[in-house]
C-alpha cells in the first residue's frame, strides 16, 4: 500500500493552513484505503517496521491518542506513550527539556499535544525528527479536521458546495480553525454559530459566514459540527448557565429541523450531553456521524504517518553515509 502515489512533501505536519487542496485530498485518499484495511482481520503491515514514534501528551486525550498509537501499530512501527502523570513534566522539567531528552532516544515521529498555542511548532524546530500535532491550545488540531473531511466525504461524496454548520465555543477550539481552514481550501462553505463571548474577535477575517441565532444557522446546512464548551481554557463566565446554553445553542430535535432534511451530525468528542447536544440527537443512528468520526480517525493516522515516513531519512542523524 505505502506505493501508492501520494502529494505531500513536508517534514511535519503541524497545521491544516498552509496545505492545498491536493495535498488534503491526497491523504484523504490514502485514508480511505486504510479504512478498508482497518476492516480486515489481518489489520497490519510494514511500512513503518524499524521505526520508533513517540506520543507526547501534555493534555488529557482518549480518541486522539489511543488512535494514533493503533495506527502507529498497524503501521508496525514502535510506539511509547509519554503523558505528563507518567513524566518528569510533574517534576519540572520543561517542555523542550523533554523534547532534547527524547530527540536523543532517535525517533522518527513525535506526536504531540500541548495545551499553549505554537508550543508544538516550537518543539518542531528543536528536533530532528518529524512532529505532528495533535492538538495546542486553541490553535490547530489537523488530524480531528482531516479526519472530519473523511467522514463528511464519504458519506456525502464531496466536500465542494456543501454548507457546514460549526456551533458552539469557537473561540477556543482547535478543531474549528482547523476545520475551517481545511473545510474553505476544499470549497465548502462554512458558518459558525455562536453567542459573541465564544467568538474570538477577528472572527470577521476567516471567511465565514457568523451567526447567533442555531435557526439562521443551521439554515439549509448539509453539516451541523457540535463543539464542547472548553471549560478547561475559560476564566471566568463565557456563558450564563450550562442550562441556558442549552436552551440557546444545544443541538435538539427542533433546532435541527431547519437544516436539509439528509443533515448529519458530528461532534469530535468528548462529548457533554445536555449541554451542547441532546442525548437522543448525538445517538441517532440515522443522523449522528460520531462513531464513524472515531473509526475515521485511525485510518487517517495512518495516512499521515504513510505520508510523513515517505520523507524520513533512511540514515540515523548525524551519522556518516
Ligand atoms: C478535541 C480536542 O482535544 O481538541 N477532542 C479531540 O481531539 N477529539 C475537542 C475537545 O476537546 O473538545
Amino acid at each position: 500500500m505505502s506505493a501508492a502515489p501520494i502529494v505531500f512533501s513536508h517534514r511535519h505536519l503541524l497545521g491544516i493552513e498552509g496545505l492545498s487542496g491536493g495535498e488534503i485530498a491526497s491523504i484523504l485518499d490514502l485514508a480511505d484505503r486504510y479504512v478498508r484495511q482497518n476492516r480486515q482481520i489481518d489489520k497490519k503491515q510494514n511500512t513503518l517496521r524499524g521505526r520508533t514514534l513517540v506520543l507526547l501528551f501534555f493534555e488529557n486525550s482518549t480518541r486522539t491518542r489511543a488512535s494514533f498509537e493503533l495506527a502507529g501499530k498497524r503501521l508496525g512501527a514502535d510506539c511509547v506513550v509519554m503523558t505528563t502523570e507518567g513524566s518528569s513534566i510533574k517534576k519540572g522539567e520543561t517542555l523542550i527539556d523533554t523534547a532534547m531528552t527524547l530527540n536523543a532516544m532517535h525517533p522518527d515521529v513525535l506526536v504531540v499535544r500541548h495545551q499553549d498555542s505554537g508550543a508544538v511548532n516550537l518543539l518542531s524546530q528543536k528536533v530532528n525528527c518529524s512532529v505532528i500535532n495533535a492538538g495546542d491550545g486553541s490553535h490547530e488540531h489537523p488530524t480531528q479536521a482531516l479526519l472530519d473531511a473523511l467522514t463528511i466525504r464519504r458519506r456525502k461524496g464531496r466536500l465542494e458546495g456543501l454548507t457546514v454548520a460549526i456551533c458552539g465555543d469557537i473561540l477556543h477550539s482547535r478543531v474549528a480553525r482547523s476545520n475551517i481552514h481545511l473545510l474553505r481550501t476544499m470549497g465548502a462553505k462554512v458558518r459558525v454559530v455562536a453567542p459573541v463571548t465564544l467568538l474570538p474577535g477577528h472572527i470577521d477575517k476567516w471567511g465565514v459566514e457568523v451567526h447567533h441565532d442555531m435557526k439562521r444557522g443551521l439554515a439549509d446546512a448539509d453539516i451541523v459540527m457540535m463543539l464542547r464548551l472548553q471549560l478547561e481554557r475559560m476564566n471566568g463566565a463565557f456563558v450564563p448557565s450550562l442550562r441556558e446554553y442549552f436552551h440557546f445553542y444545544g443541538l435538539d430535535y427542533a433546532k435541527l429541523g431547519v437544516a436539509k432534511p439528509d443533515a448529519l451530525i458530528m461532534h469530535p468528542g468528548p462529548m457533554n450531553r445536555g449541554v451542547e447536544i441532546d442525548p437522543e440527537v448525538a445517538d441517532d443512528i440515522d443522523r449522528s456521524l460520531i462513531r464513524e468520526q472515531v473509526e475515521m480517525g485511525v485510518a487517517v493516522r495512518m495516512a499521515c504517518l504513510d505520508a510523513l515516513a515517505r520523507h524520513l531519512p533512511n540514515l540515523p542523524a548525524g551519522m556518516a553515509k
